[in-house]
């Protein structure tokens, strides 16, 4: 017989072993004993949480049942056992649970008549029947829903920036995946970064700014904060502007480029700048904007023409720069039709969707677009203390929750003022075109 004491030490020990080994190395820990366990409990829980969750469907099956027979004279019921035709509810096919960095995946087979939409308007059930974070839904195949349950927020730390060494491609954060957050301006030319004050937009353009600046690229910045947020990084710079006149100009020295360029591309039968020799391909340009409804907002008729000026050469550079190395980054707390039409095409260039935690669903509306419903009710859910986080359109077609790694001003202006060598001087980059634009 062993001693209670000696039971009762050990299983003591054990638990605080297990306590310090899931703290000191979670990922380990959570492989070897917090899946297997969390596999196990969802299996065994899953027709009950299907049930709950209205993810069954009845189906008529052949089954034995207990019957009411004759009343014995004792009074007791017998019952007889009969094969028969009853609705069950029968449970989507669950494949095994895998486990992911922050949690578990599982594939499904829908049933007759279930869409995955079925599954994502149940994903918060879900995710309160399992105890976990989140429980995201996707489907790469007609028929199989894949849930991803997150066991808590990935997002609550996110690491440090890390170096971004390919041309024109930022890593300007971590993604509830665990993957990297990838800005690709090869891939996605026009960005719009949306959200209310205080959520992070800033912080976003901090990151590219510092993901850029090593790298071989003119940066020009559009600073209608009257030049506050990016007059630090002016030496990294190859142009700023800090207020609507000035951006007027700006934004017909960037269409004259856009011409010139058009030209250049011209002459050498090359579609893009891409497709031009090394030795004459020039320079690709970033623009950043920070708090783009200022470029809109007339305070009386006197500024419509200006308005209509930046309106019509924004666009311009949005629908032609692409082609020709230009890109666009616009950050705003509401970039909405209300700010007129000019917004409106503006926003239907801009393919990179990022929004930010935002006060009103019509915001989230407007920036992400027709995405999934469960998206903007996602932006809606960010927290007022968590800055940075983001719900982020990527290219595949799916939507994120991200944040960005927070760089702050001070590593910012350090970093621009390290690379300010490498700043292309604006009259160098502007110095073909040959006539002044009037947009
Ligand atoms: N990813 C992040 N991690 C931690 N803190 C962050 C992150 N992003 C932003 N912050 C913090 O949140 C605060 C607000 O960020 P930021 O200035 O980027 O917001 P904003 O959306 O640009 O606000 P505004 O509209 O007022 O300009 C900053 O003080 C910053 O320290
Ligand atoms: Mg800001």
């Amino acid at each position: 017989m062993p001693d209670p004491l000696l039971v009762l030490a050990v299983l003591a020990a054990s638990a605080v072993g297990l306590w310090a080994w899931r703290r000191w190395h979670y990922a380990s820990f959570w492989l070897i004993v917090g899946f297997p366990l969390m596999a196990i409990s969802v299996r065994a829980s899953w027709r009950r949480v299907a049930l709950g969750c209205g993810l069954t469907k009845k189906r008529q099956r052949w089954w034995f049942t207990t019957v009411p027979g004759a009343i014995a004279s004792t009074g007791l019921v017998k019952v007889r056992r009969r094969f028969q035709r009853i609705a069950v509810d029968t449970k989507p096919f669950m494949w095994l649970p895998m486990p992911t960095r922050y949690g578990w995946r599982v594939t499904l087979c829908t049933l007759e008549g279930q869409i995955p939409g079925d599954y994502a308007d149940a994903a918060e059930r879900l995710a309160h029947s399992w105890g976990v974070h989140a429980v995201r839904v996707t489907s790469d195949k007609p028929g199989r829903v894949r849930l991803a349950a997150t066991m808590r927020d990935p997002l609550v730390k996110v690491d440090h920036l890390p170096p971004s060494p390919d041309l024109l491609k930022v890593t300007v954060g971590r993604l509830e995946t665990g993957k990297p957050w990838v800005v690709d301006f090869r891939t996605i030319p026009h960005w719009l970064n949306a959200g209310a004050t205080q959520s992070g937009k800033s912080n976003l353009a901090n990151a590219l700014i510092v993901g850029l600046a090593p790298q071989p690229v003119a940066l020009v910045g559009f600073d209608l904060k009257g030049g506050v947020e990016f007059t630090p990084y002016a030496s990294r710079l190859s142009a700023l502007a800090c207020d609507r006149a000035e951006s007027v100009d700006l934004l017909c020295d960037l269409v004259g480029l856009m011409i010139d360029r058009m030209g250049l591309c011209r002459q050498a039968a090359a579609r893009n700048i891409w497709q031009l020799p090394p030795a004459i391909r020039p320079v690709p340009v970033v623009v950043l904007v920070d708090e783009l409804a200022e470029l809109y907002l007339m305070a009386d008729k006197s500024e419509k023409d200006e308005v209509a000026r930046t309106s019509t050469a924004l666009l311009r550079v949005a629908q032609l720069g692409r082609a020709f190395g230009i890109y666009l980054f616009c950050c705003g707390q509401r970039i909405g039709s209300d700010l007129g039409p000019g917004v409106t095409a503006l926003r239907a260039q801009c393919s990179g969707r990022i929004c930010h935690r935002v006060n009103d669903p019509e915001t989230a509306t407007m920036t992400l677009g027709d995405l999934d419903p469960a998206a903007l009710a996602s932006a809606r859910t960010i927290a007022a203390d968590t800055p940075g986080v983001a719900i982020v359109a990527s290219s595949d077609g799916q939507w994120y929750r991200a944040r960005s790694f927070y760089v702050s001003e001070q590593i910012a202006e350090h970093t621009a003022k390290a690379h300010a060598d490498l700043t292309p001087p604006w009259d160098e980059i502007t110095a073909h075109i040959t006539e002044p634009i009037n947009a």
